[in-house]
């Protein structure tokens, strides 16, 4: 029995509809390589990624110091157990918190799990203030993951539809809305543990959330003893020109998830406590076996390192100004963008036509784009993308929707 790499794309495309459950509504492509930005497919076409694997890659494709440090962690140790101390788990986290705010750290493996243990953090930490039925709120366009908890947390019914009934008590409130957040607020006010909202939503539709309404949150939650989470699972480790969207607002949540670009590609999420919450979630209340294991937190690690060392939240301001400025020129000669929007590189399209068909023109162009909340293209490329392949993209993008002028 061998892997190849050499089965055709018709073979890959058999063999996945045969063998695989139909989960995902797949684009005709299979990858091959990558290299910085540049993907390359079975038949060695090659495309710029301006999708990142939904904001994972963060660094591009075959980054020599992540790719180096996987050789290196992955010859000495791979996993152990969390019954047993890592010199690996405990630098991350070290890294987190030196990157963030006086906080502790728990690992798991993916963005729903950080979610899940959010979940699992705002319930407890309100039962144990006595609370006998705690309420969360999320907002409306929200998505934070597959499992029961985070489906719970979100808003979108297409992903909640045809499960019976999700966990209870948790109410949605309209993002940027800040009546409807005061209305909740004053109905489940001693009942409250807590609210969680991505900064920018990112399946919803990329919509950045106002400074207003994330600072009345954070009032509100002050004035509550609620917890105010900060899901960065798409919007942490770089995305916006800062390692986490939280410090544009100017003030911390008491918590927040990581996953996704954590690990460069590598399988690992975060939920990162607050010191005054850091006791809730104690021995034995939560854990995982594969949660931060050595390989997972090598790789992590230098991923900041890579990160901070080579200035890329500056590049990411500076080529995200570039792109904004681009994209609103477009938007002047081609009327089928509605509007633009994002901050750093985590950029949403609107446009007046449903964004799938242009997507995929897109990929048949070169470019490898994200449709998302029916309407939107996700522009979100490599951080680290040089002006000349972002402006590459852009004219890929640029001629593609001119065809559905
Ligand atoms: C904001 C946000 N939260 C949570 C998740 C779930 O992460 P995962 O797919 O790693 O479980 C996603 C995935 O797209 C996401 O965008």
């Amino acid at each position: 029995m061998t892997l190849t790499v050499n089965v055709s794309f018709k073979e890959i495309q058999e063999l996945t509809d045969k063998y695989i459950l139909g989960t995902y509504n797949r684009y005709p492509v299979a990858f091959r390589y990558g290299v910085g930005e540049t993907l390359f497919d079975t038949n060695n076409k090659s495309y710029i990624d301006f999708q990142c694997g939904i904001s994972v890659t963060n660094l591009g494709h075959g980054e020599a110091d992540i790719i180096e440090m996987l050789r290196t962690q992955s010859d000495r140790l791979f996993h152990t157990s969390n019954l047993y101390y890592s010199e690996e788990q405990a630098k991350l986290a070290e890294t987190i918190v030196m990157n963030s705010f006086p906080s502790k750290v728990f690992f798991c493996n993916s963005g729903t799990e950080a979610n899940e243990a959010a979940f699992k953090l705002m319930r407890k930490s309100a039962t144990d203030r006595g609370i006998v039925s705690p309420v969360i709120l999320a907002l409306s366009s929200s998505f934070h993951g597959r499992s029961s908890a985070a489906m719970s947390m979100t808003g979108n019914n297409s992903i909640r539809e045809g499960f019976g009934d999700l966990l209870p008590d948790v109410h949605f409130v309209k993002e940027n809305d800040e009546d409807s957040l005061i209305a909740a607020f004053d109905q489940y006010g001693d009942r409250l543990a807590g609210i969680i909202m991505e900064p920018i939503i990112g399946e919803g539709g990329i919509i950045p959330l106002t400074q207003e309404f994330v600072a009345m949150a954070r009032k509100l939650t002050t004035e509550t003893n609620s917890l105010l989470i900060f899901d960065e699972i798409q919007t942490g480790m770089g995305r916006t020109g800062k390692m986490f969207c939280f410090e544009h607002f100017g003030f911390r949540p008491d918590a927040f998830t990581l996953a996704k670009a954590l690990g460069s590609g590598f399988p690992i999420g975060a939920l990162v406590v607050a010191d005054d919450y850091a006791k809730v979630l104690s021995k034995g209340v939560h854990g995982s076996t594969f949660g931060g294991n050595h390989l997972a937190c090598a790789i992590a690690f230098e991923t900041f390192r890579v990160i901070l060392s080579r200035d890329y939240l500056d590049h990411t301001v500076n080529v995200s100004h570039y792109a904004m400025e681009r994209l609103k020129s477009m938007q002047k000669s081609n009327s089928i963008i509605k509007e633009i929007r994002g901050i750093g590189l985590h950029i949403g399209v609107e446009l007046n036509q449903v964004s799938r068909p242009i997507a995929e023109a897109c990929l048949r162009n070169g470019l490898v784009i994200n449709a998302t909340a029916n309407n939107v293209l996700r522009v979100m490329p490599p951080i680290n993308i040089s002006q000349e392949k972002m402006e590459e993209g852009l004219t890929i993008l640029e001629n593609t929707l001119k065809e559905f002028k």
